[in-house]
């Protein structure tokens, strides 16, 4: 049976978890924070790990965070280290939630690892969920990272295989403004030694 990525975070959410403080994710954290309008609302993050520390610095704002992730490990870590946080062990494309129900949305680390064939659908279901004035953050892989301007494979972290993929980022702009969001900023940010682009979208009213 071959090892999926579930089983890979399954594995290795320890070591994760004990290497995430190697990522700084203050800046990105504090000026996500400062765009987002209404305060405390209610947060989704996908891909929510252990709970940190996305959900986290949200829950110590007096948010309500619902995090979702496949792996049970690292939801077991979130329970432990973020136990305010309420987890939907889940693939990311196979939960719903109702329409305008988040002040925010976070994919910090995670969106990369779905085809990109699938990231129009998402951002769709982003849409929808988000109250109107509503903001999403999430990490985008470019060539920056993975070496094309378009990429559906493999690449080493943690000393695994972990699939990635990602369009150019012509493809993905136009995958959000037929969305109907609007661009924000789009930051490329090195954190930890890898290079991502950053998004920051708005739901207009
Ligand atoms: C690199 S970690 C990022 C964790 C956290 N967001 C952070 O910033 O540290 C990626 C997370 O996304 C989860 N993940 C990846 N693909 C997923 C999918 N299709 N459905 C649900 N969770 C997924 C993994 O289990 C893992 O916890």
């Amino acid at each position: 049976m071959s090892t999926t990525l579930q089983d890979i975070y399954n594995g290795f959410a320890g070591t994760y978890e004990q290497n995430r403080g190697q990522f700084d994710m203050t800046e990105v954290l504090e000026t996500f924070y400062q765009r987002v309008k209404d305060k405390p609302g209610t947060l989704l993050d996908l891909g929510c790990g252990a709970g940190e520390p996305l959900g986290r610095y949200f829950i110590e704002r007096g948010w309500a965070v619902t995090g979702v992730d496949f792996s049970e490990q690292m939801l077991e870590l979130a329970a432990r280290y973020v136990p305010q946080m309420n987890t939907i062990q889940s693939d990311l494309r196979a939960v719903d939630f109702a329409r305008d129900q988040f002040a925010a949305i976070t994919a910090s680390y995670s969106l990369f690892h779905i085809p990109a064939s699938d990231h129009p659908s998402m951002f769709q279901k982003f849409y929808r969920w988000l109250q109107p004035e509503g903001k999403a953050l999430f990490t985008y892989a470019t060539e920056e990272y993975t070496g094309s301007s378009e990429f559906d494979g493999y690449k080493e972290f943690m000393n695994q295989k972990l699939f990635y993929s990602h369009k150019n980022t012509d493809a993905l702009y136009a995958d959000l403004e037929n969305t109907g969001f609007t661009i924000e900023s789009a930051d490329y940010r090195t954190i930890g030694g890898e290079t991502f682009l950053w998004m920051t979208v708005y739901k207009p009213c």
